[in-house]
């Protein structure tokens, strides 16, 4: 039973399952997700009481085949530390990548076509995005080159390789700030009424590429760094 003093991390790490539930309330699990409940959703301005009951309700249900990420994620909780790092770069590190070229090609044509009536929202959300996919893109960089390797040449952790975890955790906060700031800009990718084909594809798109980011995030914020710091 989850009760509403409980953080969305928390929860995460013990039901999985409610991953898509909680994603499809734009609810940020992974990087900012340590505020009980009661905070987080009313933040949102969401009705606790009915956020608990319906998230208590996604605990229960039994898990969706198709797009499983109860399964991935305990499939990844399973792996020994250097597989998970080898796991992250082989999926979403790829992923990733390749979504936010997608949203990069996609969000400049929706600027052009549609910047006599959306001009000023969509030059801001070109521009957050751009900051925020120049971030990621270092921020990867960094793992895979960098951090990855150390954690897995430094076992158990040194003094310089917990401060290097340490600070890819701080990215991924800041990463969610963005984030958020992108999704309150958009209203939820909010569509407009007068909106093409492009600017609906570009919108499922940035969901896509958010959704799968928070789970990147949760895995490595909840179950690999926490692994790694464990250590001794
Ligand atoms: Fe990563
Ligand atoms: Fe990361």
């Amino acid at each position: 039973m989850i009760t509403k003093d409980m953080a969305l991390a928390h929860v995460v790490k013990d039901y999985p399952q409610t991953i898509g539930f909680l994603n499809r309330l734009h609810l940020d699990y992974c990087c900012g997700g340590h505020d009980p409940i009661a905070i987080a959703v009313a933040e949102k301005g969401l009705d606790v009481e009915q956020f608990l009951e319906d998230l208590n309700r996604a605990v229960s249900r039994p898990v969706s085949s198709g797009k499983d990420t109860h399964a991935d994620v305990e499939a990844f909780r399973k792996r020994s530390i250097p597989a998970m790092l080898d796991d992250l770069e082989a999926t979403h590190h790829v992923k990733d990548r390749t979504l936010m070229r997608q949203v990069e090609d996609d969000l400049n044509k929706i600027l052009i076509v549609h910047y006599p009536h959306h001009g000023k929202m969509l030059t801001e959300l070109h521009s957050r995005y751009a900051k925020l996919k120049a971030a990621l893109e270092e921020h990867f960089a960094r793992e895979e080159r960098y951090v990855f390797p150390l954690m897995r040449d430094t076992m158990p952790p040194t003094g310089t390789a917990r401060a290097e975890v340490q600070a890819l955790i701080e990215e991924h906060t800041a990463a969610g700030d963005q984030i958020k700031a992108i999704q309150a800009l958009t209203e939820n990718f909010k569509l407009p009424s007068d909106a093409c084909p492009t600017f609906r594809l570009t919108y499922q798109t940035f969901q896509d590429l958010f959704d799968d980011i928070f789970v990147h995030i949760f895995k490595e914020n909840s179950i690999a760094f926490p692994a790694y710091l464990e250590l001794r």
